[in-house]
């Protein structure tokens, strides 16, 4: 990663880490316990890959970065919540997460549900509440963004994929679950590909962007998606566990499948690889193949965590 783009991730992160601590719920309106439970895991760290994408996206079609912030703090809170349910003992059971113990494991099942709830709901009370300036267009276009983030984040989206990662079980063996190759990416589009998605399609549209770009944005976006889930699959069996702040070796150990447990180390880097080259070209189509999106594509790819 060049320097100048590394400063971007520094600089973005930084105004994304404050404006999540202004909208996280506080006591006394929020009670304690659950807002101290929102903020262990909202503040732990964490790219923020989403919420990068989500601004990098706007400022791609010529938008503010004020008017992408809400929706790409909405998409960090929908991101963490997703990754507080995932580490429950009723799913992945895992008791380490943003190099800190899960939430689960610190306060609780009961309230690490609560808590991804809590971060659920008020993603959509954020957006609702965002447009103060009585522009209409505005307005619109976040009317827009509540429904492509909701459409992400539910049944046809991440919980959706979810569903399918725990449907495909194989949760005591060592042998992957069976699974196609089109379920495995559909799988993957779903669980991970769609709020990916969403980040870039929400910060498209707040910028103002025409629907060829948007269009075009949003398929660069969901490549990265694949490409994301496939290097964390990779991560998995290749990581350290002190460098990604999360277990490793577990989805062979759980028997899930995987682009690793499929294809092999190799041929899934080769496959996240070629993801980026799709992404390239829907890109080069709207002239944004030079914007920070495809270094934001090529991040995601060459990643140690
Ligand atoms: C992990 O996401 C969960 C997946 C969807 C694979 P990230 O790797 O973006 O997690 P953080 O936000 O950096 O902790
Ligand atoms: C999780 O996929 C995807 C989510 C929607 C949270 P994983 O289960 O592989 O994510 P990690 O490896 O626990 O971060
Ligand atoms: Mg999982
Ligand atoms: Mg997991
Ligand atoms: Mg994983």
């Amino acid at each position: 990663m060049d320097s100048d783009f590394a400063a971007y991730l520094h600089a973005r992160r930084a105004d994304i880490d404050a404006a999540l601590r202004a909208a996280l719920p506080a006591a006394p309106e929020c009670p304690a316990v659950l807002a101290e439970a929102m903020q262990y895991s909202v503040t732990a760290g964490g790219k923020r890959l989403r919420p990068i994408l989500c601004l990098a996206s706007a400022e791609a079609v010529g938008g503010t970065q004020a008017a992408a912030m809400p929706a790409a703090c909405a998409i960090e809170l929908i991101h963490t919540y997703s990754l507080i349910h995932d580490d429950l003992p009723a799913m992945d059971n895992d008791t380490m997460r943003r190099g800190r113990p899960t939430l689960h494991v610190v306060a609780g099942e009961g309230f690490a549900i609560l808590a991804g709830d809590g971060l659920l709901t008020e993603a959509f009370a954020l957006l609702a509440g965002a447009p103060e300036s009585g522009d209409a267009a505005a307005s619109a276009r976040m009317l827009r963004v509540i429904g492509v983030i909701a459409h992400a984040a539910g049944p046809f989206g991440m919980v959706g994929g979810q569903a399918l990662d725990l449907a495909a079980g194989g949760a005591t063996t060592d042998r992957p679950a069976p699974m196609s190759a089109a379920a495995l990416r559909t799988m993957h589009a779903k669980k991970t590909g769609a709020l990916i998605r969403a980040s870039a399609a929400a910060g498209a549209i707040m910028g103002g962007a025409h629907d060829g770009a948007i269009g075009a944005i949003e398929t660069a976006a969901a490549e990265f998606g694949l490409a994301f889930q496939i290097i964390d699959d990779v991560l998995d069996v290749e990581g350290a566990p002190a460098t990604l702040g999360k277990t490793a070796g577990k989805d062979a150990k759980a028997g899930k499948p995987t682009y690793p447990a499929v294809y092999g180390v190799l041929a899934a880097r080769r496959m996240a690889a070629e993801c980026l080259g799709r992404a390239e070209r829907a890109l080069q189509s709207v002239h944004l193949a030079k914007s920070r999106l495809m270094d934001i594509g090529r991040w995601i790819v060459d990643r140690s965590h």
